[in-house]
């Protein structure tokens, strides 16, 4: 026997881009499903980025779900771009008439954003497994998965597909609808989370002739470390005393003297890819976040490409439910693509800039030297890298 569960917005996906949506649409009293299908404890024991924008920062706020990133979340206004050697420092706010970023683990932020659905008793339904769309190109879409030994049938709207890049909902889209773009860069990042106090209040990216490195962090008392590595390297290859090693050598002297070292918690190697699909609607069907587009993290783009699809999204649910309006919802792909393909850019350009590429011919090698030395001797350069660093507008 199938169980008929009705709703308005069926959403699948219990990240971040999931949750944020399903909150704010319930909310403004908007009834909506998520389908996870991992435990919630294995969604956060995923280690990612830590980095939000302003607007990002906006949007957990009217979520209701802002008050401990605005507690222990940590204000910054600036960066620095180590250049072989050499700090600079990158002043956000004085670039952008005050904007910042919030240093916040995507982690913590996700365990926010489930303790405020639970609060509220939001259906936030874990473990369900073989999700399946039918009919969003028609009028009465619906998803089906499994829970147990039971069969669920979820009548909806709207289906949101915010299941991640590996999720089922972009390959629901036919092929000869679906464009996909992709860029996959020749290395990866070694990661590592250790309880260490941070080499820097400030996040430095490194551009050495070893390799890119970055130090960031999550508090005062947890540290985020990264290195560039080959994409043949595997994290066996890399005991804690070869990164730290490795880490030093690609950090000026005098910060890699006061690099505090210790046994690293989760240690983690992620390729570097640029990925686009188009359009990002279909019918009834809607995708949002990594379902859509990833970033090389070099940008700290990626959480933040999802936020101005929930915007959009939320912006186009609240006009045609309480409105009677769908133009929001109708323009949703060209208006998040438009923003999507400013954050791929962006990505881009400091992957491009800031990483060693094995076989670079020496032109392109030449010109990223100069792309590197001219940001850092122009306000104007540095006043766009600063605006996109802290977020375009929605
Ligand atoms: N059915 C149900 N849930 C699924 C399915 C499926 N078939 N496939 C994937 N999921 C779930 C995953 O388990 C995951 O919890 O969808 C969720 C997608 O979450 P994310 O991958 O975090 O993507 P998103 O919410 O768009 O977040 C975007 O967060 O994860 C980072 O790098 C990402 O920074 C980016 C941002
Ligand atoms: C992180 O803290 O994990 C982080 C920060 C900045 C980035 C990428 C990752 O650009």
């Amino acid at each position: 026997m199938t169980n008929t569960i009705k709703t308005k917005v069926g959403i699948i996906g219990g990240g971040p881009s999931g949750l944020m949506l399903s909150q704010l649409l319930d909310l403004k009293g908007i009834d909506n499903v998520v389908l996870e299908k991992h435990t919630r404890d294995y969604v956060l024991s995923r280690i990612r980025a830590g980095v939000l924008e302003h607007g990002f920062a906006e949007l957990m706020r009217e979520a209701q779900c802002g008050a401990r990133m605005d507690a222990e979340g940590e204000i910054h206004e600036g960066f620095f771009i180590n250049d072989n050697g050499k700090m600079h420092r990158v002043d956000l706010a004085g670039h952008t008439g005050g904007n910042s970023v919030v240093v916040y683990g995507q982690t913590e932020l996700t365990r926010d954003l489930y303790d405020a659905r639970e609060k509220m008793g939001g259906n936030v339904i874990h473990e369900a497994l073989d999700v399946a769309i039918h009919g969003a190109d028609s009028d009465s879409p619906a998803l089906t998965y499994r829970q147990g030994d039971e069969t669920f049938r979820v009548e909806c709207d709207f289906i949101i597909g915010a299941d991640g890049f590996h999720g089922v909902s972009r390959k629901s889209i036919p092929r000869d609808v679906l464009k996909e773009y992709e860029k996959i860069y020749p290395f990866g990042w070694l990661g590592v989370l250790s309880r260490t106090k941070p080499v820097s209040p400030e996040l430095i990216y490194s551009r050495t002739e070893r390799g890119f490195s970055l130090c960031s962090l999550r508090s005062q008392v947890l540290s985020r470390y990264y290195i560039q590595v080959p994409l043949t390297d595997s994290v066996e290859d890399w005991s804690d005393e070869a990164f730290w090693d490795e880490l030093k050598r690609r950090l000026p002297d005098d910060v890699a003297a006061g690099l505090e070292t210790g046994p690293s918690i989760e240690k983690s190697i992620a390729p570097l890819r640029s990925f686009v699909a188009e359009p990002m609607r279909w019918g009834n069907l809607f995708l949002a976040g990594d379902a859509a587009h990833i970033v090389p993290p070099t940008g700290a783009r990626g959480l933040n490409s999802a936020a101005s699809d929930i915007y959009y999204l939320y912006h186009g649910m609240i006009a045609h439910y309480l409105d009677g309006d769908s133009s929001g919802l109708e323009t949703y792909s060209a208006k998040a693509l438009a923003r999507v393909w400013k954050a791929q850019r962006f990505s881009w350009w400091m992957t491009t800039m800031l990483h060693n590429f094995p076989n670079h011919p020496d032109y392109d090698q030449k010109l990223q030297e100069v792309e590197l030395s001219y940001l850092l001797s122009s306000d104007a350069a540095m006043a766009s890298l600063a605006e996109n660093y802290v977020g375009l507008p929605f």
